[in-house]
């Protein structure tokens, strides 16, 4: 859960800091992202997961899902603690590299890579492509050979597994876009395919199914299914380095329900691969978790300017909205929300809405709080992930300011986007002048 968030004298704190002296300090709507909770959520895997490295004598990576959230202040953070890199587009692969990822912690996902995002990744000289078509081998290829380059590619496969998570972020199941399927041969005709080339280096085999699972389950089935594929890749002859199997864990968006942790995860996948210790080489062990990393780690505080009772609901409207946070808009996401003050009097049912042109706007419904009034500061917790990499402008909106908190202080992380930037690339052509 949330271990840096607490509640003094009924005030909500965050590392320490009193939420509505950060909400006056630096304004609102305000991302805070804890250092502290960040740490540990790394060091749990890296904990959890050394293992593996002590039974197999292999490397275990966590390769970041720079997707969830990569403010520079967060990507550096990570890198610092020794944290590697999963990226999806030449944008992320740059600031992978301005944060000091070493190169060979570095992956590159993604469904469509475009010449020039192979050519940085080549330049880059990154651990592996995660290949997800055979079209892409070949442009990999193509690309390394004019470059006089060797390229090292994993290859992603789509095993067929249910996540047992909301069908927006579900990845691994026949239907969807992703990967090379197993069961058709698709996959292993790839790879041969890439062992005629001479320009791409075979490293690993890449797999993901799908984002907040809350069961174990399908992790294990997910890991049966790479490991039997690299077991068929032996009977051919080939060998291979590395194992990546995703991201995917969940976080406790709920606070009574108990979900898997990282020790769950490492449980389940250790054990699952060490089965098949007579069959093959072990490999080097990569994980991308994103959420897991940092969506606890994120407040959204947002100040109430109006409250407004309809006959059949009461609205609080709080200047955090949809451009902000996406989740509950576009998945329907469950957020705790708090009020940062703790005010005495009997819990009332509200709706927590934002202040855009959109019915779908609306970050909690039907929520038991504590009285809100007017200037009043609530928290949306849980945002660490998918919120500021997903805020956006609807509404000529600018994005909001992020700081980041430890034990010892508060930073400034991210500035408030101005006016003039919501315009700054926007072109009048001169007959409009
Ligand atoms: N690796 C690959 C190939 C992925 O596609 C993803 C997420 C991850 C790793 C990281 O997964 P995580 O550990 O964060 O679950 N916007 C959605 C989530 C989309 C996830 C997309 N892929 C949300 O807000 O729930």
């Amino acid at each position: 859960g949330n271990d840096m968030i607490t509640i003094e004298n009924g005030r909500l704190k965050i590392d320490g800091h009193d939420a509505v002296e950060l909400a006056e300090k630096f304004g609102t709507p305000l991302y805070v992202m804890s250092e502290t909770q960040i740490k540990r959520n790394y060091e749990k895997y890296v904990d959890a997961f050394k293992i593996y490295e002590k039974e197999t004598g292999k490397e275990f990576i966590v390769a970041y899902a720079y997707k969830a959230n990569a403010n520079l202040a967060v990507t550096k953070l990570l890198s610092k603690l020794g944290c590697g890199a999963d990226v999806v587009s030449g944008g992320e692969l740059y600031i992978a590299k301005l944060s000091g990822v070493p190169s060979n912690k570095i992956v590159f996902n993604g469904n469509c890579k475009t010449k020039e995002e192979i050519i940085m990744g080549i330049e880059t000289n990154i651990r592996a492509f995660n290949v997800d078509s055979i079209s892409e081998l070949i442009l990999i290829n193509e690309t390394a050979k004019e470059m006089g380059e060797v390229a090292n590619v994993a290859f992603r496969i789509n095993p067929n597994v249910d996540p047992k998570t909301h069908p927006k972020i579900s990845t691994g199941l026949k239907k969807n876009k992703f990967g090379l399927d197993v069961e058709s041969g698709i996959a292993m005709k790839a790879i041969k395919m890439a062992l005629e080339m001479e320009n791409v280096n075979v490293v690993g085999v890449h797999c993901h199914i799908g984002s907040q699972l809350t069961d174990i389950s399908p992790f294990v089935e997910e890991t049966r299914k790479v490991m039997d594929f690299v077991v068929e890749l032996k009977k051919e002859g080939i060998e291979i380095e590395d194992v990546n199997l995703g991201g995917g864990l969940g976080v406790p968006y709920y606070k009574d329900k108990e979900i898997p942790t990282q020790y769950d995860l490492a449980d389940a996948i250790i054990n699952t691969m060490l089965e098949y210790q007579d069959k093959v080489e072990m490999p080097n062990l990569i994980l991308e978790p994103g959420r897991s990393l940092v969506a606890t780690a994120g407040v959204l505080l947002g100040k109430v300017h109006h409250i407004k009772e309809t006959p059949v609901a009461k609205w609080i409207m709080i200047d955090a909205g949809m451009n902000d946070m996406m989740r509950p808009a576009i998945y329907e996401a469950y957020h705790e929300i708090t009020p940062c003050v703790i005010r005495d009097g009997e819990k009332e049912k509200v709706n927590i809405a934002g202040g855009l042109c959109e019915s779908s706007d609306v970050m909690g419904k039907d929520r038991e709080l504590t009285p809100i009034e007017v200037g009043d500061v609530v928290a949306i917790l849980d945002v660490g992930a998918y919120g500021i990499s997903m805020a956006n402008n609807y509404n000529a909106r600018g994005r909001p300011r992020m700081v980041l908190t430890n034990e010892k202080g508060v930073y400034l992380i991210r500035e408030r986007e101005t006016y003039a930037d919501l315009i700054a690339k926007d072109i009048v052509p001169p007959h409009l002048l």
